[in-house]
């Protein structure tokens, strides 16, 4: 076999095999293959396009080059969630503990902060002695101990994804579905699961900006999740504001604390309550055929609406009642956070600064644009411009108002808060910017947009 000829097979609109394509990514691992020839398949697929046979060979490739956890000694239907990233989107700290409280174990491998959108593992560090590096036995560990854990990706799990992302990243070759598709499902599929529900967002601050692309991913992403006996189920949300009512990593915390006690903006309530009684879902599917031994799981062609909405009222009982943040005080002091942050969130990093931004006018809040709004929060020192910036877990902003309030010219619609005023100007032009006021309401905000098996 030649790269060559591979290349030129793809960049003339063929379809490589598995065998094709191992040898060509486990060159790139053992150096055989240089970044310039992969760089070349990498814009040939960009451009033609990978086939569902190919996006799952490559998936397979890059799931089989590093270590796959086997958790099958579990008892408990292993579930996982995962989102394609947005602004505010702070669901996984909340659904992964009360998911967990339901009796699903939840192993979750997380990602961080990089351009607009924000990472699970950066807010999980602003909590005071929290570790998201753990060992795979420790992961494991925590895993049987409190239902949930999630830590970053490791040097072993799925390399030629974090190579071959690298490479994506500099050659303009990131946006791409099948490219995208394989590079989520390999870290995904790495984690011994049983089940995934995938957020896929779209809107201005998400990857996806439009329904048609959303639809597409979801699609892909859902196909190849299932080719390899993992149920998944994708959920497409709207990100074209963002989630709730905070941007940046303590101020997410505090917000997921409110959460947990029952105090939640309609919005993330909403993505938090579907994304989990669907994962609840899957891990009874799931449950009744490991009950019936010999049974392959059955992928899901169809739903029980009323099975759903039972899920969905259990784990509002579960937040009511306080279960859920037992459950997340269990996990943060499992991985080594200060639980006190609870009773006491100003033992959270702040900021020494704050500044209103006020309404430009009377009238009615028609949106706040998702993408300005983690662009600005980036650039007061929350997020990340490059991958080895650091980031101020004090820093972020709070949205005084979202879409469909009333507000009077001069009324506080957000609150800067920050350690460094470098960026200042320009934050305020953002902010200033995103705030779309009207004179009427605007129609209703539908979270959910489609449901994708
Ligand atoms: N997130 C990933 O993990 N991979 C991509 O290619 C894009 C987003």
């Amino acid at each position: 076999m030649r790269v060559y000829e591979l290349i030129k097979k793809k960049r003339d609109g063929g379809a490589l095999s598995r065998e094709e394509l191992r040898f060509l990514v486990g060159g790139y691992l053992s150096g055989e293959v240089p970044d310039y020839q992969m760089a070349a398949f990498l814009m040939a697929a960009f451009l033609r396009g990978l086939s569902r046979e190919e996006t799952v060979e490559l998936t397979e490739v890059m799931l089989r080059s590093g270590e796959v956890l086997d958790l099958t000694e579990m008892d408990a239907p292993r579930i996982d969630k995962h989102s394609t990233g947005g602004v505010g989107d702070k669901v996984s700290i909340v659904l992964a503990p009360l998911v967990a409280a339901a009796g699903v174990a939840v192993p979750m491998i997380s990602g961080r902060a990089l351009g607009h959108t924000g990472g699970t593992l950066d807010k999980l560090e602003s909590i005071p002695g929290f570790r998201t590096e753990m060992s795979i036995a420790d992961f494991r560990h925590a895993l049987w101990e409190t239902g949930v854990a999630i830590m970053g990706q490791t040097d072993d799990i799925a390399p030629a994804d974090r190579r071959l992302y690298a490479l994506r990243d500099v050659t303009a070759t990131v946006e791409s579905i099948p490219l995208i598709a394989s590079s989520i499902m390999s870290k995904k599929l790495a984690e011994g699961l049983n089940g995934l529900v995938l957020d896929v967002k779209t809107g201005s601050g998400a990857f996806m900006k439009t329904m048609e692309d959303a639809e597409a991913l979801a699609a892909v992403l859902a196909e190849t999740g299932n080719s390899f006996g993992v149920r998944t189920v994708a959920v497409i949300t709207d990100m074209d504001e963002p989630l709730g009512r905070t941007v940046g990593n303590s101020l997410e915390i505090k917000e997921c604390i409110n959460v947990l006690k029952g105090r939640a903006d309609e919005d993330i309530l909403d993505v938090i309550l579907t994304l989990g009684s669907w994962m609840l879902y899957i891990a009874d599917w799931v449950q009744r055929a490991v009950d019936e031994p010999g049974t392959e799981v059955p992928r899901i062609t169809s739903v029980d609406e009323a099975a759903l909405s039972e899920k969905r009222a259990e784990l509002k009982e579960l937040l009511e009642s306080g279960t859920a943040l037992e459950s997340f005080v269990d996990f943060v002091e499992r991985q080594g956070g200060n639980p006190e942050i609870i009773a006491n969130p100003g033992l959270l990093p702040g900021a020494s600064r704050m500044k209103q931004v006020h309404a430009p006018s009377d009238g009615y809040v028609q949106r706040v644009d998702a993408e300005k709004i983690g662009i600005a929060s980036m650039l007061l020192g929350a997020g990340r411009q490059r991958i080895e910036d650091r980031i101020d877990h004090g820093a972020g902003i709070m949205l005084n108002r979202k879409s469909g309030s009333a507000v009077r010219k001069g009324d506080p619609v957000a609150v800067l808060h920050y350690n460094d005023e470098g960026n200042l100007a320009e934050v305020l032009q953002l902010v200033n910017e995103a705030f779309v006021i009207g004179p009427e309401p605007p129609g209703p905000r539908k979270m959910i947009r489609k449901v994708v098996l």
